[in-house]
């Protein structure tokens, strides 16, 4: 067998986390192997998944199906990349969300109850639940990284702020929110996440087991992120953030598959939504490093620019 660092990290996925991890870790010198499902392989075929990952260092699974066909294809997805884990013997560290906890009453912790309220809630709740199962069981090592929404350079598919929302702040449009936006809510940061995983990949020995929240800014509402994206644009009036009104929705939802499937997950925007990181930045030091507030709307800001030349960024 190759020692360990000649054996690769596995990236499953390279979308926005995915190809941040890969890169991140070919920066550090560290030999990467990526799948993807475009470049012909489908990690829900078992056959295909244990060949992917044999030998691998470590697997890090970023791939998801696109959000409106999470019903049908998460869990045999999923059910391919443990049986890789299984195969491989590699530890595997999961990229989660935070819809399997449900409606929360305080600041989420790793041990806040798993008490989904939506279909993709109960679905990420169950895949985990075997995830974790299997590690018990000793048939894989396996750790689960959560995060909250993403922001940050590259990311466009993201709730509040994904695409829609970038194409109207550089006109200098306001903000929407699909509840209160005044609210307190985590968003996490493209790049902490990408970092993040790549922690708890190179800490496998410390990290399987376990479920881990990845580091992530300071809460703040929606309305103040937006604001600072506004500022960070240089307008000269403050941004608003307006809710879209339920009717709007439904009928977008009409036409627009992942808007329907938002329907059920509007409840984070609804009461206060907040990711509690201690446990990894206890546990990791100086290596749970989040970005603040700041330097991640300024980053993504400068994307912006670079990526939407055109685009009239005054107004
Ligand atoms: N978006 C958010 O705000 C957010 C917040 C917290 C957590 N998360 C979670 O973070 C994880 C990563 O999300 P992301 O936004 O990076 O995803 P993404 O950009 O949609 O990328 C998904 C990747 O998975 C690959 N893929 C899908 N089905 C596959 C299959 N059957 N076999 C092989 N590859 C497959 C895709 O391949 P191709 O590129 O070839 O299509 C793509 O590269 C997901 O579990 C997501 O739910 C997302």
């Amino acid at each position: 067998m190759n020692s360990d660092a000649e054996r690769p990290f596995v990236v499953l996925g390279a979308g926005q986390i995915g190809a941040l991890v890969a890169q991140k870790l070919t920066a550090r010198g560290e030999p990467v192997k990526v799948v993807r499902r475009s470049s012909g392989g489908d990690l829900s075929d078992f056959m295909f998944a244990q060949k992917a990952a044999a030998g691998a260092r470590a697997i890090i699974h970023c791939a998801v199906p696109p959000y409106h066909q999470w019903l049908t294809q998460l869990e045999p997805l999923n059910a391919g990349v443990l049986h890789a884990a299984k195969t491989s013997k590699a530890p595997l560290i999961v990229l989660d969300n935070l819809y399997g906890y449900g409606k929360p009453t305080a600041p989420l912790t790793e041990t806040s109850p798993v008490n989904p309220c939506s279909r993709k809630g109960e679905l990420r709740a169950r895949i985990a639940e075997q995830q974790l199962d299997a590690h018990r069981r000793g048939d894989a090592r396996v750790a689960i990284a959560r995060a909250s929404d993403f922001y940050g350079p590259n990311v466009t598919l993201a709730a509040t702020f994904g695409e829609r929302f970038l194409g109207r702040v550089v006109k200098g449009q306001s903000g929407e929110c699909f509840g209160d936006p005044t609210l307190p809510h985590s968003y996490s940061y493209a790049g902490d996440v990408a970092d993040g995983l790549i922690t708890l990949a190179l800490e496998s020995e410390r990290s399987v087991g376990e479920v881990w929240h990845l580091p992530v800014a300071q809460t703040e509402s929606t309305e103040s992120i937006v604001k600072r994206f506004g500022r960070a644009l240089g307008f000269a009036k403050e941004l608003q953030t307006n809710t879209i009104p339920s009717l709007v929705l439904r009928v977008m939802a009409l036409f627009v598959p992942a808007v329907k499937e938002l329907l059920e997950m509007r409840y984070q925007w609804q009461l206060p939504f907040v990711l509690d990181d201690s446990k990894f930045r206890s546990s990791f030091g100086a290596k749970a490093k989040a970005t603040s507030l700041d330097d991640g709307v300024a980053a993504t800001v400068a994307w912006l620019k670079a990526s939407r030349p055109a685009a009239p960024l005054r107004r």
